[in-house]
């Protein structure tokens, strides 16, 4: 990899959340003299970015609010660029074209992408083409207009599922009923956010030219269908983890919290897509990049689990406590 120059400065966006939190870390860690500025779209979140990162300049920066892109880009070099699922990656792109341009100073922006390796517009069926900001389009929407702007982008691409999804959306059943509720058993790439983060970091620092306009497409160790994780963290644990794929069970789970985050269309539209992804899951292979980048191996979903234990452990307690705590209240 190409070291281009030493980064004066860059703007971490999502800079509370799993993935830019550890691109910071990892800043800080390997060049203490980059001045880094930490983004939340959101003015209430400013105080928990002041406690977690004391010594860090945290400022609001919106994507739909062009001022505020505007002083937050101020004397900036590089950038790392996240989106949330579900996004109007139009306008984020235009806004961030002004904003780059008039801040005359951008050389890099680092892009996460979520879409399954080589996957282009043409193998979207028109039913998930028509929400253009949902999953299947918004990462190759984004893409293309990044590559259409000009500006000098690398696109970063989580190829498979984030490993910590189980400490997130896949939590509430592994938590409460030691299961894995996901339909579709499809096989998938895994992968862990501190990678990603690290790599991302990286390229921020290095500003390697030979990747700008390119998308890497970066995994772990480990190719598996849910199946086969519910048998892993089984393995691992020494703790019965059941897998439960029917469709129905999973709508259920999904309904209520889709709904209420992207409205009453989103959980059938989430269903296709996964069943889409499934369907295309032969996609999904394994990269070097982690290796080929950071020089050390990716996480495997192993030893993920293995680190993790003690949560999966404690909300299990927790769990026993409140339902012997119920059932002596019953026979009282
Ligand atoms: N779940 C998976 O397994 C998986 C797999 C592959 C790819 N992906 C993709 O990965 C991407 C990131 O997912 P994630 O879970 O890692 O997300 P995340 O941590 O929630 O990051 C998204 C960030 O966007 C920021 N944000 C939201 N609205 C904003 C706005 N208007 N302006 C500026 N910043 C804004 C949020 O921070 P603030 O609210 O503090 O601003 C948040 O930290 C998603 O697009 C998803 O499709 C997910």
């Amino acid at each position: 990899m190409t070291q281009q120059h030493f980064t004066k400065s860059i703007l971490i966006f999502g800079a509370k959340d799993h993935i830019g939190s550890a691109v910071a870390k990892y800043i800080k860690q390997h060049s203490p003299e980059t001045k880094i500025r930490l983004a939340t779209h959101k003015k209430e979140n400013l105080g928990l970015l002041n406690t977690m990162f004391p010594d860090l300049e945290a400022v609001v920066a919106d994507f739909f609010d062009i001022d505020s892109l505007r002083s937050a880009l101020q004397g900036i070099e590089s950038v790392f660029q996240i989106s949330p699922d579900v996004f109007h990656e139009d306008d984020l792109v235009n806004n961030m074209l002004t904003a780059c341009e008039e801040a005359g100073s951008i050389k890099h922006i680092v892009r996460i992408l979520g879409t399954p390796p080589d996957a282009s517009f043409d193998i979207i069926p028109a039913e998930l083409k028509k929400f253009r900001y949902y999953p299947a389009m918004q990462h190759l929407v984004a893409r293309e207009r990044y590559r259409d702007s000009g500006l000098p982008v690398t696109f970063v691409n989580v190829a498979g599922y984030y490993m910590d999804d189980f400490l997130r959306m896949f939590s509430p059943p592994l938590f409460e009923e030691k299961t894995i509720r996901v339909a579709f058993n499809k096989t998938l790439a895994w992968v862990d956010h501190v990678d990603v983060a690290d790599l991302s970091a990286k390229l921020l620092l290095s500003t390697p030219t030979e990747y700008i306009g390119k998308t890497l497409d970066i995994t772990g160790k480990d190719l598996l269908q849910f199946s086969e994780v519910a048998a892993l963290f089984t393995k691992i644990l020494g703790v019965k983890v059941k897998y439960d794929g029917d469709e129905e069970n999973f709508y259920r789970s999904i309904k209520p919290v889709f709904s209420q985050l992207w409205g009453e269309k989103a959980p059938k539209y989430f269903m296709k897509y996964f069943e889409w992804e499934t369907q295309h899951d032969h996609l999904f292979t394994l990269t070097h990049h982690v290796k080929e980048i950071l020089g050390r191996e990716p996480k495997s979903f192993a030893a993920w689990i293995n680190e993790h234990r003690e949560i999966f452990f404690s909300e299990w307690e927790k769990n026993f406590i409140s339902t012997s705590k119920k059932y002596q209240e019953s026979i009282h």
